[in-house]
């Protein structure tokens, strides 16, 4: 089931994570160094140069290679057996989609500052290398000003709305942190949806 926190962050251990981590890992997809004003990542294989056209665009040309990308082939059944059939149950949906997904690794010095991800309404990280749970991905609470206190460890799927201002704080380790980011769209909810 899923874990709380201050009601707007939800996580879930992915019970097959062990079974998984290293396929995953030596399946990444080729990923390129990003470094900017916003963040220095040393692999990823987020798709920059697509995202200075359009978003819609964007988002589109991904997904259109997006299930050819080994990695997110061996995630995706483990979502789609584990974790989508709850995250379907929690929200009451009977539509959603998966609109965008990439991977971040993060060595020493590394970091994402904090930002918000446009054309979703849902985001998600997979933990999928988290040697030290305190370089987790760092959420804000915009209307009491301040960082929201959580526990995720590897293999957690950490997810909240969209609208949630987060970070990947500096790594100060020598150990390796990886992340599979995802964006998901909930359209419709249940036609026999009650509420309580
Ligand atoms: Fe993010």
């Amino acid at each position: 089931m899923f874990n709380l926190y201050d009601n707007c962050i939800l996580t879930y251990s992915l019970p097959n994570h062990k079974d998984i981590k290293e396929k995953i890992l030596n399946s990444l997809s080729k990923g390129y160094e990003l470094e900017d004003k916003s963040q220095s990542i040393s692999n990823t294989d987020y798709q920059k140069d697509l995202l200075d056209s359009k978003q819609d665009t964007w988002e589109k040309d991904n997904m259109e290679t997006a299930h050819n990308r080994e990695y997110f082939k061996i995630l995706y059944d483990s979502l789609q057996k584990h974790f989508h059939p709850l995250l379907s149950d929690h929200f009451q949906v009977a539509e959603y989609t998966l609109t965008n997904f990439w991977y971040q690794q993060y060595k020493m010095n590394n970091r994402h500052d904090w930002h918000y991800h446009g054309g979703t309404n849902l985001i998600a990280v997979y933990n999928l290398e988290l040697p030290d749970a305190k370089f987790k991905t760092q959420f804000y609470d915009m209307f009491r000003k301040k960082d929201i206190e959580y526990i995720a460890n590897e293999g957690d799927i950490v997810f909240t709305y969209a609208a949630m201002l987060h970070r990947s704080p500096p790594l100060i380790s020598n150990e390796r942190k990886t992340v599979i980011s995802m964006n998901y769209n909930l359209i419709q909810v249940k036609n026999d949806m009650r509420l309580k």
